[in-house]
């Protein structure tokens, strides 16, 4: 059985796609499963952002095909593990959260990048590409971490 990973921003179109993108591309594809979904549901169905997709293309990975989905209490079952990318989501998604079992499996992206900090990722939507840049380095750095821990841990 797979393990299952979702990232989990606001509008799904900017953040947590990239998070998708990013960390699929440095775990076994035949072990993990990595999607993503957002606390609001206006984009549902809808394609990332241009610019998160012009900035992942810029670096190898394409999250064009990938589509928003919204993220409901349902889903605490069928993930292993939800990373979110701000204070603001974290909130949003352990309220929906209704047992210890759930929430335990919430945590902010940036942590294995900054342990303990509760250290966000900054919401580009309104701003331009460089800090759409910003956001893919970031989460390129801690993913990659991450993803050596979830290896780790997960190795058969
Ligand atoms: P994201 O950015 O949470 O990184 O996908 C946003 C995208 C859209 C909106 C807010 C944040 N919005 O309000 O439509």
């Amino acid at each position: 059985m797979s393990i299952k990973i979702v990232m989990v921003c606001l509008g799904n179109i900017c953040r947590s796609p990239l998070a998708e993108g990013i960390l699929a591309s440095k775990l076994p594809e035949n072990q993990f499963v990595v999607e993503s979904a957002g606390t609001g549901n206006w984009h549902v169905g809808c394609a990332p952002d241009k610019r998160s997709v012009s900035i992942a293309n810029k670096y190898g990975i394409d999250i064009s095909k990938q589509r928003a989905a919204h993220f409901t209490p349902d889903l605490f079952e069928k993930y292993d593990y939800i990373f979110v990318m701000d204070r603001s989501n974290f909130n949003n998604v352990v309220n929906l959260s209704s047992n210890s079992k759930h929430h335990e499996k919430v945590f902010y992206i940036l942590d294995s990048l900054y342990p303990d900090q509760k250290a966000e990722v900054p919401d580009p939507y309104y701003d331009d590409l460089t800090a759409f840049d910003a956001v893919f380095q970031m989460l390129d750095q801690s993913c990659s971490i991450l993803a050596k821990k979830l290896i780790a841990k997960h190795s058969r």
